[in-house]
This record gives C-alpha cells, sequence and structure tokens, in this order.
C-alpha cells in the first residue's frame, strides 16, 4: 500500500481483490471481522495449458488472457459472493511486482469498478498478499518468519506487522520453481515442472549425483539456484536420457533445493527471536513439495517453531491473500488510490532495496 493510514474503521469491512500478476486471472471477495477472516468467494482461471507449450509463462500471452477473462472472473466472484458492488467497501488489485501485461490489466478493472461505483481503489503489493496468506485460514498473530518460495520469488521475510516487513535474504539469481521449472522443461517434463520434477524423483536416487548447493556455506540468508540449474543442465546434457537417469537426476536436484531452503531457513529461524513463540510460515507454490516441506518440518521442530503451510490453494497465486491485504489496510484506515501506478518491480521493504541497489523486488527471474 501506498498511502499514509487516516484512522482505523470498525469491523466488519467487505473488500473485492483482483490479481493478475502471473498467469492466474483471480478475484475474491472477503469480509474482514472481529472474528475472522470469511472468504465469500474465490474464483481462479489458471492458464497453465495456454503456457505448457512454451514449458514457461509468455507474458504476452498471460495479458491477452487476463483481458479476455478479468472482466467474467470478478462477475462470478461477486455473484458467488451473493453481493451487489454496492455492498462491497473497497476494490483491491495487484499492483506490482509481476507481468506488467497482467498487472495493467487487473488495476484497470479495479480502477473502472471503483470509478464507476466511488469505492476507494486500493493498490496492493503481491508480495504483502503472500505474507498475509496465511492469516486467511487460521489466527496467525503478527510476528512471524515467511520463506515464500514460488515460480517468481524466494525470499526470507520478517512479518512484524501490517505493512512492517523486513526483507533477511533472498536468491540473488533465479527463484527456486524456476529453477524446478527450467530443469523439467531440459528433460521434457512439461510445464509446471515442479510437481513433474517431484512425481520423478520419487523413482530416483537423491544421491545418485552430485549437484552444487551455492552460497550454503556462505554466512547470511541469500540463496542462489542459477548454479545449481546450469549444473543439472549439464548432467541431463552428459548421459543418455533413460528414465532412470530422470529419476536421479530429479531426486538429487530436488535434494539440493531442500538442503538450500532449509539450511538458509534454519539460520533465519535461529536468528528470529519473537515475544508470541516462533511461527514458520512457507508460501508459494514450491511448498507443496513433500521433500521441500518434510525438510522444512525438520527445521521447524529442532527450533521449537510452530510450522504453518497455508492450503496449497491459498500458498499459489490467489486472489483473497489480495482482498485480504486490501482489508486489513481498508480497516486500518487506508483511504485508496486511483492515480496509483503498475509497478513491475516492487519490493516490499523498500528499506532494503534502498540499501542493495541491486535488489530488483520483481518477478520471474528478477532477485525477488
Ligand atoms: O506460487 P505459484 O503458483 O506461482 C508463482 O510463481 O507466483 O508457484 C508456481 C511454482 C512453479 O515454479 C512450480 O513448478 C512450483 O511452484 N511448484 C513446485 C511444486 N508444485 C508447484 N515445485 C516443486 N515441487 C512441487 N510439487
Ligand atoms: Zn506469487
Amino acid at each position: 500500500m501506498e498511502q499514509a493510514h487516516k484512522s482505523p474503521r470498525k469491523p466488519p469491512v467487505t473488500v473485492l481483490g483482483i490479481e493478475t500478476s502471473c498467469d492466474e486471472t483471480a478475484a475474491a471477495v472477503v469480509r474482514l471481522e472481529n472474528m475472522g477472516v470469511q472468504i465469500l468467494s474465490d474464483v481462479i482461471h489458471t492458464q497453465t495449458d495456454d503456457h505448457a507449450a512454451y514449458g514457461g509463462v509468455v507474458p504476452e500471452i498471460a495479458a491477452r488472457a487476463h483481458a479476455e477473462l478479468a472482466d467474467t472472473v470478478v462477475a462470478r466472484a461477486v455473484q458467488d459472493a451473493g453481493l451487489e458492488l454496492a455492498d462491497i467497501d473497497a476494490i483491491a488489485a495487484t499492483s506490482g511486482p509481476g507481468l506488467i501485461g497482467g498487472v495493467l490489466v487487473g488495476m484497470m478493472t479495479g480502477k473502472a469498478i471503483a470509478m464507476a461505483t466511488g469505492k476507494p481503489f486500493l493498490p496492493i503489493n503481491h508480495l504483502e498478499g503472500h505474507a498475509l496468506s496465511p492469516r486467511i485460514g487460521q489466527p496467525c498473530p503478527f510476528p512471524y518468519l515467511l520463506l515464500l518460495v514460488s515460480g517468481g520469488h524466494c525470499q526470507l521475510l520478517d512479518v512484524r506487522g501490517l505493512g512492517d516487513y523486513k526483507r533477511l535474504g533472498s536468491t540473488i539469481d533465479d527463484a527456486a520453481g524456476e529453477a524446478f521449472d527450467k530443469t523439467a522443461k531440459l528433460m521434457g517434463l512439461g510445464f509446471p515442472g515442479g510437481p513433474a520434477v517431484e512425481t520423478y524423483a520419487n523413482n530416483g536416487n537423491p544421491t545418485a549425483i552430485d549437484l552444487p548447493r551455492p552460497l550454503l556455506n556462505r554466512p547470511g540468508l541469500d540463496m542462489s539456484f542459477a548454479g545449481l540449474k546450469t549444473a543439472a543442465a549439464r548432467a541431463i546434457e552428459a548421459a543418455l536420457l533413460t528414465e532412470t537417469r530422470k529419476a536421479d537426476i530429479a531426486a538429487s536436484f530436488q535434494a539440493a533445493v531442500a538442503d538450500i531452503l532449509s539450511t538458509k531457513t534454519a539460520r533465519a529461524l535461529s536468528d528470529y527471536s519473537s515475544g508470541t513463540g516462533k511461527r514458520l510460515v512457507v508460501a508459494g507454490g514450491v511448498a507443496a513439495n513433500k521433500t521441500i516441506r518434510s525438510a522444512l518440518q525438520d527445521v521447524a521442530d529442532k527450533a521449537s517453531a510452530e510450522l504453518i503451510c497455508p492450503p496449497l490453494r491459498h500458498c499459489t497465486d490467489n486472489a483473497v491473500m489480495i482482498a485480504l491485504a486490501g482489508a486489513e489496510h481498508y480497516l486500518a484506515g487506508a483511504s485508496g488510490n486511483l492515480a496509483a501506478k503498475a509497478k513491475p518491480r516492487w519490493p516490499l521493504d523498500e528499506a532494503s532495496a534502498a540499501a542493495d541497489p541491486a535488489y530488483g523486488g520483481g518477478k520471474r527471474g528478477a532477485k525477488a
């Protein structure tokens, strides 16, 4: 959110959220009450089939699909909620970081509704949506440590309060999910690659191929996956790609990612102190991976921390998290900003970004 908060409002507040920053066209209506979060509707149209042939998200195709779908998806979300637009207090839309074409479609849709209804438009940082996503389904009081690990992001964040986020570490090159997708593509396993690599890995030997764990033994919480991805590519080219070889590469690659994520998260958790006990939240599509999840469960157990994994639907891209971020800000007094601009790069933690000009805070290969 960009604007300063005014005086807090009284619950309940009802917010329409729109998410279009990558390859999901999503809209949802959320009501925030004293009792917690009520999801009144939750519509997600995934474009996976449109991008499958290319082995990755094609920005132009994504933008066109969002433009074709946004109005229907939003109309369905309002209808499923059993509401009229007049019943909604504010409209929130992802305003970055993300693929600019999609972000523009979502913002324009949200702004048009805001203008037509006279309701406030709330520009939401997509990363803030992920950061708040554990609060959708259960009480998850601040503060908590968040590992956000998806196709576009890989970072450790200290979520201290609404609008108060500190980036503790992030990938310095590729996101972990991106590395999964590229490795799968090179083995001809289809898109999205993560689930396919996991399936192959189930039949492979995780120690069969010696793959690097870049930055693992360096101090600090930054991560790197580019060298691992390149080493996996070399292993793919080095020998006949039998089903057994594919399974061994997949298992060895997955083990390396699990090592990197769990080592850095363990380090972050050991530095992390909170008055109310430690909570580790893992969000993003890669959190669906069972090997990675169990490695992170071990990390949490060793640190006597609670591991919270939002249900997959709300841990991958969705509009409920955007509506919730909007609702939390609206409740805190945000007044809306129709002049907000789309930001393809928008670090959540502006202070860290300012201190480190190389930090892009974007997605899809940017340092995020
Ligand atoms: O959060 P998400 O749906 O979208 C964004 O990228 O923002 O995450 C998608 C990513 C993809 O890179 C996908 O390959 C990866 O999450 N992924 C997985 C698994 N399921 C999805 N990676 C590893 N193992 C999985 N089971
Ligand atoms: Zn995301």
